[in-house]
């Protein structure tokens, strides 16, 4: 085999463009020659696509521009022909309504891209939050060799001697606003210390975690989660990245064969280990169902229930992303928990995840605890399941108040979020510290596009009283870089019709997450009675992207895809366009 053939002497995908002898070749070659390329590149050498999702209103990827280089030097350096192309990115603190309502969309112009391209390999380069699933989805369609190379974790926050956790600190410096104990002139200088470099939360919020992810999943060299955006290993990794993509052409180690239902386990489990956000579970089961591999809330539950949490970083723990990749990262992970893990998960740089973790060191083990001595005994998911929520809704023990996992209490009820920005601070509100608070219609259809909202402040007048934390409920996601006792996903949404939708005022809910239980105390007859009352919201949009969105979007439980994207078309050359 020579170092430009695919294993086998097969055709390279690429060859249709550029490696035939008529017209068609002639006009490919010669339009993409504008910028420089010399001729021998066109001859029979891996195309690596990289997918960037490099955006100054995404500055979580503001980096993306520089990392793509590396990925271009490695790619040349093992005999391949690497060519950038841009997909629409997602800024989490930037679009409105929320990144959500666009992920989808996202995930089909990747999928689209890569088909329509000349690409025998795929970089993935993902960071702030939804780019990471969006990509992973729309690059599992096609199912061609890919590696997922994340962006990495900003430098940790500091701010007046404290250190300070990216989304995090937001909330609590919410809270001290309400409070008073903070000023609204002191932003300017909190804005600054909290994001001091290149790269996205370095809390273990939704990034971090996807990040981890990635690399649980086997789609990442190891390391990949961990290393921070500005640190000079990062741009070594992404060199290797480029190198390693053109190897997996050559041995068309293409992504279905690396996504099994046995590496989706493993980044439960992960998931567990590391404290990691719920909003993995809508990600991965949308992931899942691209590839069609069955995973269903079960997994996440029956694999969470006995995993501990290993790693004690914001929101949950004391220390941030810069931290656990001097303790190790998630080869230090995967070493602890390797006896729960499937070991011979096979990972993109050919080697099973246990062979890439098994001699991992544990630097510091305050940061990532022994599996003997965990930081919480209790990391997973808990999907709870009752009248309130008969497709399931989740909740994140490790962020919880422990005394809050079981709990009965009078529900207060805010009808959507306008209604909770009105009210919640209202110091008329009724509401005791005991009180569940539950928000309607912040679902993937009601927002629209299933936003963060789900970790609301509580009522000014509660935290006055020094109370930090009351049971809410409601069908939006949460930040992962967020805490509390906070029931999210519940499903079906309250916009669909779901039970959420027939709360009142004054109904005692109980929630016991040991029991997995969630359940309003109001008669079957009562709750049909006030469902033949219900009526559906008006629609959000009768045209565009938040038309086919609302009409088609799935719900929490089956992962938040548009229900005729599941599944893959494979990355089949099309027609000739001339
Ligand atoms: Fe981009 Fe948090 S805002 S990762």
């Amino acid at each position: 085999m020579t170092k430009k053939a695919k294993k086998g002497g097969a055709k390279l995908r690429s060859e249709e463009w550029f490696g035939r002898h008529d017209r068609d070749a002639f006009v490919h070659r010669s339009w993409m020659k504008n910028q420089g390329f010399p001729h021998d590149l066109f001859e029979s050498r891996p195309v690596i696509g990289i997918c960037n999702t490099w955006s100054e209103v995404t500055p979580c990827n503001a980096h993306f521009r520089e990392l793509a280089e590396h990925v271009k030097y490695g790619v040349l350096d093992e005999g391949g022909f690497p060519l950038e192309f841009p997909v629409m990115s997602l800024g989490e603190t930037m679009m409105r309504p929320t990144t959500m309502l666009f992920r989808n969309q996202v995930a089909m112009d990747v999928e689209e891209s890569i088909r329509a391209n000349p690409f025998d390999g795929v970089v993935l380069m993902m960071g702030c939050d939804k780019t990471t699933p969006a990509l992973l989805m729309g690059a599992a369609s096609c199912d061609l060799p890919t590696i997922g190379l994340s962006g990495g974790p900003m430098l940790n926050g500091r701010y007046r001697g404290e250190t300070i956790g990216s989304g995090t600190h937001t909330w609590k410096f919410t809270e001290a606003l309400k409070l008073g104990t903070m000023k609204m002139s002191e932003l300017p200088e909190a804005e600054a210390c909290m994001s001091r470099s290149a790269g996205h939360c370095m809390t273990m919020g939704t990034a971090s975690t996807m990040a981890s992810m990635v690399e649980a999943l086997g789609m990442g060299l190891p390391t990949n989660a961990a290393i921070p955006a500005v640190d000079s290993r990062r741009k070594v990794l992404a060199r290797m990245v480029g190198r390693r993509i053109v190897q997996m052409v050559r041995e068309d180690l293409r992504m279905s064969k690396i996504l099994t239902k046995e590496a989706f386990e493993n980044a439960i489990m992960v998931n567990g280990a590391i404290g990691g956000s719920t909003n993995a579970v809508v990600h991965l089961l949308a992931i899942a169902r691209r590839v069609g591999v069955n995973v269903t809330l079960d997994d996440w539950d029956r694999l969470g229930q006995s995993m501990p949490c290993l790693v004690n970083l914001m929101p949950s723990g004391d220390f941030l992303m810069e931290d656990f990749y001097y303790a190790g990262g998630i080869p230090v992970v995967v070493k602890e928990i390797g006896r729960f893990l499937h070991k011979k998960a096979l990972t993109v740089n050919g080697s099973s995840i246990w062979d890439n973790s098994k001699d991992a060191v544990n630097y510091d083990e305050r940061v990532i605890t022994p599996v003997a001595k965990p930081f919480k005994p209790q990391g997973g998911i808990a999907v709870l399941r009752g009248n309130l929520a008969p497709q399931g809704a989740v909740l994140k023990p490790s962020a919880a108040t422990p005394k809050l996992m079981k709990h009965k209490g009078r529900a207060v009820v805010f009808e959507d979020i306008d209604d909770l920005h009105r009210r919640i601070d209202d110091p008329k509100l009724d509401v005791k510290p005991d009180d569940i608070l539950v928000l309607k219609n912040c679902g993937p259809k009601g927002y629209p596009g299933f936003p963060e909202v789900g970790n609301f402040a509580l009522p000014a007048k509660i935290l006055k009283q020094g109370v930090t934390d009351m049971v809410r409920i409601s069908d939006a996601r949460m930040s992962g870089t967020a805490y509390g006792t906070v029931v999210l996903h519940v499903s079906p949404e309250a916009a669909a019709g779901g039970p959420l939708a027939l709360v009142q005022n004054g109904d005692v809910i109980e929630l016991d997450v040991e029991r997995r239980k969630l359940q309003l105390h109001v008669t079957s007859a009562e709750l049909s009675r006030r469902k033949a009352k219900w009526k559906k919201p008006p629609p959000h949009a009768d045209r565009g992207w938040v038309k086919l969105y609302c009409d088609t979007v799935l719900q929490a439980d089956e992962g938040v895809d548009l229900d005729f994207l599941a599944g893959k078309s494979g990355a089949k050359v099309g027609r000739p366009s001339h």
